[in-house]
């Protein structure tokens, strides 16, 4: 059979095109098994110290996988079914095309939040605080995926405390105009702000 010009220059596309094409649903599926074992069913985590991740907009799961990748962000150890891991384990086995697929995965999963025990008086104090300091980045009472800045509203009260502490002690990075704000905290302030996070619904 003698191909024409055409139908060769789209098979010889395709072949270089091959790297970079989507990934099947299949794998995708494969990849999210081994993340809900500890980030909970469809990314809804159901432990005090993990994160929901189903929700969360593609480009911040995206840039979060890649920071865990590069080392920029640490990942905290977490014991699962008698093993020891951490996130930049998981990011440092995954190609940029996983990382782009998974985030698209679970930005499509429906955000729930979690049932947090917080104190009143500290979630009142934390919504003044949010209000002059956070508001601008983290709308809707932080649970705007939009913002691109994660969900912190309705998040595991336990994983907020320790976020807070790793933006503190700079284990965390955050954007400039961020730190502007949160480096005028004091340490109760940032546990204030964290019960009214927790506090959402
Ligand atoms: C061994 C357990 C474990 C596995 C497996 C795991 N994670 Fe995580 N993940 C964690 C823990 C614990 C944290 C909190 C880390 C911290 O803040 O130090 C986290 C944090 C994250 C965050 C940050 C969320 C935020 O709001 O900033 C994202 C995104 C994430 N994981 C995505 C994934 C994806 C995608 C997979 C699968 C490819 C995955 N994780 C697999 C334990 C795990
Ligand atoms: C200029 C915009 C901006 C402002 C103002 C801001 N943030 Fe953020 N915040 C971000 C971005 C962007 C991220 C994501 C950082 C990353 O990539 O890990 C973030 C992440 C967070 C997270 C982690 C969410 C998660 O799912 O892990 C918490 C908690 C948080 N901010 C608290 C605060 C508090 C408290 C204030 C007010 C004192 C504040 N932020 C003000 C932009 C902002």
């Amino acid at each position: 059979m003698k191909l024409s010009k055409l139908t060769t220059s789209i098979i010889g596309s395709t072949l270089l095109l091959g790297a970079s094409l989507p990934l099947s649903a299949a794998s995708v599926g494969e990849i999210a098994k081994s993340c809900d074992e500890c980030h909970g069913k469809n990314g809804v985590t159901k432990d005090e110290v993990v994160p929901t991740i189903a929700g969360a907009s593609a480009a911040y799961l995206k840039d979060t996988m890649e920071a865990f990748k590069s080392g920029k962000r640490k990942g905290e150890e977490y014991k699962h079914d008698g093993k020891t891991s951490d996130m930049n384990k998981v990011a440092k086995k995954l190609s940029d095309a996983e990382i782009e697929a998974i985030a698209e995965y679970y930005a499509k999963k429906p955000y729930v939040a979690f049932n947090n025990h917080t104190d009143p008086k500290l979630v009142k104090k934390g919504k003044k605080i949010w209000k002059r300091k956070c508001k601008k980045c983290h709308g809707d009472n932080g649970m705007d995926p939009e913002d691109d800045a994660g969900i912190p509203g309705g998040q595991p009260l336990k994983y907020l405390l320790n976020s807070m502490e790793h933006f503190a002690n700079k284990t965390r990075p955050m954007p400039k105009k961020m730190r502007k704000k949160f480096k005028k905290l004091k340490e109760k302030d940032r546990i204030a702000v964290a019960h009214f996070f927790a506090a959402q619904k």
